[in-house]
């Protein structure tokens, strides 16, 4: 059986290791680390991360605002809020909940976040520097997936990487991340996606399996190699009238059937979700020590 990586215990490592960073930047200089999180609209979803985001903050010690925009709002209107938002000195990181409502343009909103304080990682700039090994910022989720692997002792180094898709908040960068010449990257790395044609075959060849398809329990055991490394970041919900909510969360990844196969799989919830929140407080604490001109460990 596998070995359960626990991202709920790895998160609450990473936090209290940032919460020490916080009250040092608090000491040097007067300054409380800010985020502003937007959140447009009424996604249930969207709800839940953006309360666990605070619920972060406030443990840590980070400043954290929260403006709640009507669905309705236009583009126009929501660039003009981000902008006020970048010029604030209280604020050091600027987060739009994504998805947004379908008449607001995706594209004019992330860029209209200034590239000092994007701690998500969307700015096309951001996404550039990623690419050619020369990061401002990491975005969230593929940055929490690398260093879940490093903290459980599992190295991409040289490993065969297969990713199941290619969005542009997970598929995309992770790709990006995973295939640098750098320390805990340097990965062979496939991509498979909707239209990809033997996509089990390829998905069978990889050490590290990654999950990111948004489809209930889509990777099966017969997909998996023995003793590979299975990780979901699959989070979806689905109907169980069994639960008060009438739903449960399940990831990917049929995970009965799989843990039986792999060597290490993560677990939905309590494995990639903690570890993205977790990397939003690193950026925005690397955020607020590059706005205050402190060098990495000062
Ligand atoms: N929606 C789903 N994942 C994310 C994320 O990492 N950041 C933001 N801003 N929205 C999301």
């Amino acid at each position: 059986m596998a070995k359960i990586i626990d991202g709920k215990k790895i998160a609450a490592e990473i936090r209290g290791e940032l919460k020490s960073s916080v009250s040092a930047i608090k000491e040097k200089t007067g300054v409380v680390p800010g985020i502003a999180v937007l959140l447009i609209g009424d996604n249930p979803a969207s709800k839940v991360y953006v309360s666990m985001k605070e619920k972060a903050c406030k443990e840590l010690g980070i400043y954290s605002e929260k403006h709640l925009i009507d669905k309705t709002v236009t583009t126009e209107e929501l660039i003009k809020k981000i902008e006020e938002l970048n010029n604030s000195s209280k604020i050091h990181g600027v987060l739009v909940q994504l998805p947004l409502p379908d008449h607001v343009c995706e594209k004019d909103v992330l860029e209209a976040v200034s590239v000092d304080k994007d701690v998500d990682c969307f700015h096309p700039y951001n996404v550039g520097r990623m690419l050619i090994g020369n990061p401002a910022f990491l975005p969230c989720t593929p940055a929490g997936v690398q260093e879940l692997l490093v903290r459980s002792g599992i190295s991409p180094e040289g490993k065969n990487v297969v990713i199941i898709g290619r969005s542009n908040i997970v598929g995309k960068p992770l790709f990006s991340i995973l295939c640098q010449k750098a320390k805990n990257a340097n990965a062979t790395v496939s991509m498979c996606h909707s239209r990809t044609k033997n996509l089990h075959e390829i998905a069978s060849q990889a050490d590290i399996l990654i999950a990111a398809i948004g489809r209930p329990e889509f990777v099966k055991a017969g997909m998996v190699k023995p003793g590979a490394v299975v990780i979901d970041v699959g989070v979806n919900r689905v109907e169980d009238t069994s639960r008060e909510k009438g739903y449960r969360l399940t990831g990917d990844v049929d995970f009965e059937a799989v843990k039986e196969k792999a060597s290490a799989i993560t677990p939905v919830p309590g494995g990639v979700g903690p570890m993205t929140i977790a990397m939003l407080m690193k950026n925005t604490v690397a955020a607020c020590r590059r706005q205050l001109g402190m060098k990495e460990n000062d």
